[in-house]
């Protein structure tokens, strides 16, 4: 009898055990891919109206146009009916509306710290589940490496037109003075899951 009921047990775990991490695996990959799918999306919207405004009137013009448009761009990529959120953030900030919480600061620090070791930047992830029972959240960062494109508003030689104007708009700025190859921030998205 003992021994039938720990054969039912045993055999009971066998099948148990593989189907739960089965679905938490689905379940982690499927907030993966949404969030590598919303920072792609909000990376390429964002490109558009930064080149259209560079093609209509060069950099201040894309200043102006970026300035304004950005963050509703940014609201416009979330997902409020799903619970899902992307925004974009950094540990040196231009816009102070994409200051980063706690758990960005230790997520940014953490992708200074692969860079600096060689790491590249192209698939550079970091993610957990944060939160007790009935607030859980997944959340997911995405590094956004500095290019060379980016170095008329980010670089370490901006013409003093393009300074003062990104200067008038944003006082507080620290987001100058990047090389190409640099962290310059994250995408970061963040899902409630119950
Ligand atoms: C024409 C000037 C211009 C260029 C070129 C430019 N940016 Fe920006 N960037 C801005 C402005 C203005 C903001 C602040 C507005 C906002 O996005 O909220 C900003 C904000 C950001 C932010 C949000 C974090 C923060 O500091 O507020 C990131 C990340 C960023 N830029 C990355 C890049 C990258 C990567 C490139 C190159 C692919 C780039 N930028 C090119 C003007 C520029």
């Amino acid at each position: 009898m003992c021994v039938k009921k720990t054969i039912l047990i045993l055999t009971a775990l066998l099948i148990f055990i593989p189907i739960t991490n089965l679905s938490a695996n689905t379940f982690a990959q499927e907030n993966l891919e949404e969030s590598r799918a919303l920072s792609k999306g909000l990376f390429s919207k964002l490109k558009h109206a930064l080149v259209t405004g560079m093609k209509e009137g060069g950099p201040t013009a894309a200043i102006a146009a970026c300035s304004q448009k950005a963050q509703a761009i940014t609201d416009r990529a979330s997902n409020a009916r799903k619970g899902i959120k992307v925004r974009r953030t950094s540990l040196r900030l231009r816009n102070q509306k994409n200051a980063p919480d706690a758990w960005e600061i230790k997520g940014l620090e953490q992708f200074e710290a692969r860079v600096a070791a060689g790491e590249s930047m192209k698939d550079m992830e970091y993610f957990s589940v944060v939160g007790s029972n009935g607030n859980k959240q997944f959340r997911y960062m995405k590094a956004i490496p500095a290019s060379k494109p980016c170095m008329v508003c980010h670089g370490e030689l901006v013409s003093l037109d393009v300074l003062k104007l990104i200067r008038a708009i944003y006082p507080l700025e620290q987001a100058t003075g990047f090389k190409p190859g640099d962290l310059r921030g994250a995408f970061s998205v963040t899902k409630n899951i119950d």
